[in-house]
């Protein structure tokens, strides 16, 4: 008998006829809805995997539900969705899609701290609109961006691909890590710094790291108030790690000069949101590794990783590694 899966949303037919292959698929086939609540936990006890998006909360409460779940294969390197240590304590192997969207993820991130320092979207708007008269010194003046201070917070692949764009237009590049990297600093030449410094000192505070309890609003009022007047935050990782309420107060009395932010507390962002309203703030709706190539790379990944643990193998990308000796 094939192992059952279900899918929790539409995906590329081809990684779909490949899961097809080998299990008894179910999908919950939409597009743009996420998997209600109810029907995965009515799914849940029934399944040996089950391929999921950063949209499922697959929490403590579901996985007691699951009687035969030996794989959670989440189609995104992020994995905060995931209660890992209830996973890992059901013996539920837990897989992630890294690498591939790593400079993907990166171009997104250069991207946006181009269009948030030099005003982009704003141009674009103020031209289609009709309010261009003439060439004016000071016409939607903005940041200088090369040869400014990067600050990267957290140092991972992302993290190292953003550093070596921004080598590319001269920046001097510091990052902050929980451990250090000795080889990229002299490879790459950037200079570790605590957070602190790092705030003091950048010109761009790029959030990079992973979303976890130590770093829910690690970027608050106090760590705001620290930066330049004309410093510019990007976040493209978790909404949590900034908090918004901060956000939208340095941003509003003039403590920091912009935001791109590509994520947010809670997704999608309520059109409520007070951020969205501001003129300094470029937003996005979670579009970090959104290329056709990568995202179909992500979902072959994420097929793979099914594919293999539902096949007794330990799969290529085990987060909860301690399940690999049992
Ligand atoms: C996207 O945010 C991901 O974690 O893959």
């Amino acid at each position: 008998m094939k192992p059952k899966i279900f899918v929790t949303r539409k995906i590329y037919t081809e990684v779909l006829l490949e899961l097809k292959k080998n299990c008894e698929v179910e999908i919950w086939d939409q597009e743009d809805v996420p998997v209600p609540r109810h029907i995965l936990e009515e799914k849940i006890p029934h399944i040996d995997g089950l391929y999921c998006l950063l949209t499922e909360n697959i929490d403590k409460k579901l996985l007691d539900e699951a009687k035969n779940l030996k794989i959670i294969s989440n189609m995104a390197v992020g994995y905060n969705n995931i209660d890992i240590s209830a996973a890992t304590e059901k013996g539920i192997l837990v897989t992630n899609t890294p690498g591939v969207l790593t400079e993907t993820t990166a171009d997104l991130t250069f991207a946006l701290l181009m269009a948030t320092a030099r005003r982009i979207i704003e141009a674009d708007r103020y031209l289609k609109e009709g309010h261009w008269k003439t060439w004016s010194p000071n016409l939607l003046t903005g940041q200088e961006i090369h040869g400014s201070n990067l600050g990267i917070i957290g140092l991972g692949e992302i993290g190292i691909a953003v550093a070596k764009r921004a080598k590319g237009f001269n920046m001097n590049i510091l990052y902050y890590n929980r451990n250090r990297k000795h080889e990229v600093e002299s490879s790459l030449g950037i200079h570790y710094a605590d957070l602190n410094s790092l705030l003091k000192q950048s010109d761009f505070v790029c959030v990079l790291t992973p979303y976890t309890p130590e770093t829910k609003n690690l970027i608050d009022k106090e760590q705001l108030r620290m930066m330049k007047k004309s410093a510019i935050l990007i976040n493209t990782a978790r909404g949590g790690i900034v908090n918004e309420n901060a956000l939208y107060d340095a941003l509003t009395s003039e403590v920091i000069w912009g935001a791109g932010l590509d994520v947010f507390e809670e997704e999608p962002v309520s059109l409520k949101n007070s951020l969205l309203a501001l003129p300094n703030v470029v937003v996005l709706p979670h579009i970090g590794s959104a290329s056709l190539n990568t995202r179909m790379e992500m979902a072959r990944m994420a097929a793979c990783n099914i594919l293999q643990a539902l096949n007794g193998e330990v799969p290529q990308n085990l987060i909860n590694k301690e399940l690999a000796c049992t």
